[in-house]
């Protein structure tokens, strides 16, 4: 087999290491104390306790962590994921009847670049709840608000459904980490629900195909999330590496299809005022095997100004960013040819 295209050659420094090595991973963290077998059940307040702090301790020192008895049913998962194999392994012109174009931000692509190089994989992306409560005062061009449109192709029919249940369910372990995290921070449980109001909250399926140069290219390029919060689903495959805080290594993430890896995004990163920062990550590809992941992107309305929470701030711990508006961030991105605007240019 020959080469890739040079559109897809990373340079030299950020091209992945084949071997895998097997140092110490992110934190596995077991919620199995929040399952609730009744709706008067509340966890046991020390369980609670504990599961608050490793959280916390995670946010912290990884930005990313995997978590098991999650709650989400593994038969959702199974239908989204059978689903998305059948999507994918259709033809290129029945793909791209759904095409994510200049009105319309979801649906498929098969191009990408993450810092210029093109990422090995083809997408379909679709959004959990159309934003149609814009409150008056929100001045920005409905235009871009309109284009949050799903498109779902006629094949496979079950699609629609299969995505639909599934985000459902993610959505309510989304809000649960919310509120792990919110304790975490000292802050009440609820401190980030409203946030969440008209979200624009999208869900990605990922198709990495194999490589015939796993070693110069990457499924996507490194890069940190721009939103809240990921919560990601991977099959066994495995590709995804994170940068380590305390040494910059680029860790391996063990596929576990039973888990979710959860990482901060850049705006827990600002209302947090840096107690927790978004982490740079980044997927290989291989040879061999297809790979299929699933991230939802938890985010806020496109109205909701972020800002450094007052609670987390101080004299003498002042606010480290300029408020900016989501739904502004994310039309300029787009436009922008998704380059990504960095949180690092709206630090004070
Ligand atoms: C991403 O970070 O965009 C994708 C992660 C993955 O496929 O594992
Ligand atoms: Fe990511």
């Amino acid at each position: 087999m020959g080469e890739v295209d040079p559109a897809f050659i990373q340079n030299p420094e950020h091209r992945p290491k084949l071997e895998i090595t097997k140092a110490e991973g992110i934190p596995l963290i077991d919620l199995s104390i929040l399952k609730t077998p009744d709706t008067n059940y509340s966890p046991d307040p020390k369980a609670l306790e504990g599961l608050v702090k490793e959280v916390g301790d995670a946010c912290k020192e990884w930005g990313f962590f995997q978590i098991i008895n999650h709650g989400v049913p593994q038969e959702k998962r199974q239908k989204i994921e059978n689903a998305s194999r059948k999507f994918f392994a259709q033809s290129t012109v029945e793909k791209r009847k759904v095409r994510r174009n200049e009105e319309k931000v979801m649906g498929y692509y098969d191009t990408e670049h993450t810092k210029n190089v093109r990422d090995w994989k083809e997408v379909f992306d679709f959004t959990l709840q159309v934003p149609t409560l814009i409150p008056a005062s929100y001045d920005a061009d409905d235009k871009e608000v309109a284009k949050w449109y799903n498109q779902w192709p006629e094949h496979p029919s079950e699609l629609r459904e299969a995505c639909q249940e599934y985000a459902k369910e993610v959505e309510q372990l989304a809000f649960k980490l919310m509120e792990l995290i919110a304790l975490s921070l000292g802050l009440p449980e609820n401190r980030f629900h409203s946030f969440f109001k008209d979200q624009t909250t999208f869900i990605r399926i990922n198709h990495y195909p194999p490589c015939p140069s796993p070693h110069l290219a990457l499924g996507v390029g490194r890069h940190k999330d721009a939103g809240a919060l990921t919560i990601l689903g991977q099959d066994d495959v495995g590709g995804l590496q994170v940068k380590r805080k305390s040494d910059g290594q680029w860790i391996w993430v063990e596929p576990n299809p039973d888990a979710y890896i959860i990482n901060v995004g850049d705006i827990i990163q600002v209302w947090s005022n840096d107690a927790y920062e978004s982490v740079e990550h980044r997927v290989m590809v291989n040879s061999e095997r297809e790979r299929f992941s699933i991230p939802f992107f938890f985010n806020p309305a496109h109205y909701a100004d972020v800002k450094p929470l007052e609670e987390l701030t101080n004299e003498l711990n002042p606010a480290k960013y300029r408020p900016y508006n989501w739904g502004k961030f994310l039309a300029t991105r787009k436009r922008s040819n998704f380059k990504k605007l960095d949180v690092e240019n709206i630090q004070i």
